[in-house]
């Protein structure tokens, strides 16, 4: 999300004000800083950050704070880094030009209706299309900042979704990725009058586009998973066969403090549907550890489902309180030592699943998508339908193209393969 929007930030900077972009912050007339607030760690970050770019830069360079943290600190951030030229909510990233050339603007409104900005002609690559197909979040977890950064969720009509789609894939794409915080939720709200389109049925419309071959998004929410999405899942050739479940927690009492919506009946219901109409898909999740009331028993509830569903990837966090949340109230804190074995003990079950499902693949040929130029200059990497990530020689060239790729050398977080003819 944040990447698209750094996008969305850099196309308008371009065409109204003609900057180009530069990795060297010392050349540079503007620095932005593109900001999460999910967890603590990143906004600590982000004050170290302005330090040393305040120091280094260009004297008469900008600096500009966008996104999460923006959106939530908003003049504390100038009261802090008084050298901080103005500040930029993750839902006001259209007000670029506009705060540019305000000195201390603050622009935070939570709720400015962002969605005919979302498509703007900017991409950091032709082969990559990220297509936001909602803004802000309806949910109210009580462990989550996002609805009070990102505001309340607003869908982008189908066929503005559909006419980008179609403009990316003119350009060279044959692959997009749809974004929204909760993107099988996509229908519920539009910025005005307009058909109710389910997601189901923008993934079927979507999948119209001739040229296009595969559908990708993230995050689509537990809650939302009927058997109508699982079905067209499973069934639509274009839509990639990888899932993101975000369970959170193992234990129905935990969901029910993190306001999530479902028990984990329901969540083990929905994996199992999944496995059996689609076999071949992976499922990645996102697990918080050590959330206020979390006790021994309900940490193996979660090691519990970890091991039922088998994910093929685990992102976990320790649990980090959050302002504007519900659950930064909560009293009954886990000791941040025992939260802390209990995230390594997460891990280390996921790197043992990671490696016994990877050592299976060696010698497998998977037909690549290739996206990404390593930095060696010599690899490009590229995703299976099933979001298995290769790398293989090669350069440019390989970009946007697709080929049978077998698998040579396992790694943990990324394989070798070797394009087979
Ligand atoms: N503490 C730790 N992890 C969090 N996440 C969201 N809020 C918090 C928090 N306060 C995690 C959730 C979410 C992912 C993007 O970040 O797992 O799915
Ligand atoms: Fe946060 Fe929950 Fe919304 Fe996801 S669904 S962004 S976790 S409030």
């Amino acid at each position: 999300m944040n990447s698209r929007d750094s996008e969305h930030m850099i196309a308008e900077l371009h065409e109204k004000e003609g900057y180009e972009t530069t990795t060297d912050f010392k050349v540079a007339d503007l620095i932005l800083i593109n900001t999460c607030s999910v967890r603590e760690r990143p906004v600590h970050k982000l004050f170290s950050e302005l330090g040393g770019f305040n120091k280094h830069k260009k004297p008469s360079a900008k600096i500009g704070v966008c996104g999460c943290t923006a959106s939530h600190l908003g003049e504390e951030i100038i009261k802090k880094a008084p050298y901080v030229n103005f500040v930029l909510g993750a839902r006001n990233v259209s007000k670029i030009s506009e705060v540019l050339h305000k000195d201390k603007a603050v622009e935070i409104d939570i709720n400015y209706d962002e969605s005919e900005f979302a498509f703007k002609d900017f991409r950091s690559s032709p082969f990559k299309g990220f297509i936001n197909i909602s803004i802000g979040c309806d949910k109210a977890c009580t462990f989550c900042i996002v609805p009070k950064t990102r505001g309340d969720e607003i869908s982008i009509p189908d066929a503005l979704v559909v006419q980008e789609a179609q403009k990316m894939v003119d350009a060279g794409a044959k692959e997009i990725f749809l974004l929204g915080q909760n993107v099988n939720n996509y229908g519920r709200r539009f910025s005005g009058e307009h058909e109710k389109v389910n997601f189901t049925e923008l993934l079927r419309r979507l999948s119209k586009i001739e040229e296009l071959q595969r559908i990708r998004f993230t995050s689509p929410h537990p809650f939302h998973m009927d058997d109508e999405f699982l079905e067209e899942f499973a069934s639509n050739p274009k839509v990639c066969k990888s899932m993101h479940m975000p369970l959170q927690s193992g234990s129905t009492k935990v969901l029910k403090d993190m306001k999530r919506g479902y028990s984990k009946e329901w969540f083990l219901n929905r994996a199992k549907k999944l496995r059996d109409i689609c076999p071949e898909a992976t499922i990645s999740t996102d697990i918080i550890v050590g959330f206020p009331g979390e006790s021994d028993e309900d940490f193996e509830e979660t090691i519990a489902v970890m091991k039922e569903v088998k994910f093929d990837q685990v992102f976990s966090f320790k649990y980090s309180p959050r302002p504007h949340t519900e659950a930064e109230a909560f009293t009954n804190i886990v000791d941040s030592e025992v939260a802390s074995d209990r995230l390594s003990y997460l891990q280390a079950l996921n790197n043992e699943m990671i490696d016994e499902k990877h050592a299976k693949l060696l010698g497998n040929v998977y037909h690549i998508y290739f996206e990404d130029l390593h930095r060696d200059g010599e690899h490009v990497a590229g995703r299976s339908d099933n979001n298995i990530v290769v790398r293989v020689k090669g350069r440019e060239e390989l970009l946007g193209k697709f080929a049978n790729v077998k698998i040579t050398a396992i790694g943990r977080t990324i394989l070798t393969g070797e394009i087979i003819a």
